[in-house]
């Protein structure tokens, strides 16, 4: 498989874009809805750009990397050359069956948090596959293998708890980073404070389970200090922040059998009688 059309300009298509150069394809071509952004990014690396509704190149492999809800759509869109090429999307919430008008298809999902400002290396990433036949799968496996050694065969149901899973560990844990951050900073703290304790933080996830290395206040149902924590949530930003505190609390009381009691949003913590 030499020749791939990508179908999308965003944060998904320009990493793939990047990984593909790095490994030496020459051969990628690039459609997307707003042409502009297609022919920047195919400049960008020497491929070339190719309107949507066109006739398209014969290829090897379709990968269509637009927003989720778009994937049906754009699929229903393509006129493609041939019957033998593999057609995969990269949303790992997504059916495969999405594409069932094609012969071969698939899915092509790299677990990562992509930017179309600083391109990420596959290599260390996993990518999961899924096929609509042993062949497809096989043939999906071989290419990921070209980025990276970290390659699973993944269906709907395991894909969606994957995903679950990742909002948790990556999109809810870099919001709560923020917050920690700009706390600092509107403290005027330097921001590297924290930087010994978020390493160990992550450090330690990797190799124990989290839940076995859970220190603070609601761990320890130690009211005051909550009282004073959730005082301050409501004086920072408004309180936009204070009931995700409480929630938070809540929660790691909670899975530790902790009994707290939070009466409601406006009042204090105060210890369960
Ligand atoms: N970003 C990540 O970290 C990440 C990680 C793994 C998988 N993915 C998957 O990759 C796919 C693309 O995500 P992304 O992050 O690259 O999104 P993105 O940066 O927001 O780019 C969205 C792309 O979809 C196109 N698009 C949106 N609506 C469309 C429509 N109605 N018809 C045709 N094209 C449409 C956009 O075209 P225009 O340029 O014309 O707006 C753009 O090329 C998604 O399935 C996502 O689940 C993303």
């Amino acid at each position: 498989m030499r020749r791939i059309l990508i179908v999308g300009a965003g944060k998904m298509a320009s990493n793939l874009c990047y990984n593909l150069y790095r490994r030496g394809w020459k051969e990628v071509w690039i459609a997307n809805r707003t042409c502009e952004r297609a022919e920047v990014l195919a400049q960008r690396f020497g491929y070339k750009a190719i309107g949507l509704d066109q006739a398209l190149p014969e290829v090897d492999l379709v990968v269509i990397a637009v927003r989720d809800d778009a994937i049906r759509d754009v699929a229903d869109r393509l006129r493609l050359q041939t019957r033998n090429a593999i057609v995969v999307h990269t949303a790992a919430m997504r059916p495969i069956a999405a594409l069932d008008r094609f012969a071969r298809y698939g899915l092509f999902y790299v677990l990562g948090s992509f930017s179309a400002e600083h391109y990420t290396d596959f290599a260390e990433l996993p990518i999961v596959v899924e096929g609509n036949s042993e062949a497809v799968v096989g043939r999906l496996k071989a290419l990921a293998l070209e980025f990276s050694d970290r390659v699973y065969e993944l269906d709907l149901q395991q894909r969606k708890w994957m995903h679950l899973a990742a909002v948790w560990a990556n999109n809810f844990t870099n919001h709560l980073l923020g917050i920690s951050h700009h706390l600092l900073r509107d403290a005027s703290i330097p921001e590297q404070i924290m930087h010994p304790i978020i390493r160990q933080t992550f450090e330690r996830a990797l190799i124990t389970d989290p839940r076995d290395v859970q220190t603070g206040p609601a761990l320890r149902g130690d009211v005051q200090t909550l009282r004073m924590h959730r005082q301050m949530m409501h004086t920072w930003k408004g309180g936009s922040y204070a009931e995700l505190y409480d929630l938070l609390s809540h929660s790691i009381a909670r899975t530790h059998g902790v009994s707290l009691q939070l009466t409601s949003t406006s009042e204090a913590l105060s210890e369960e009688e």
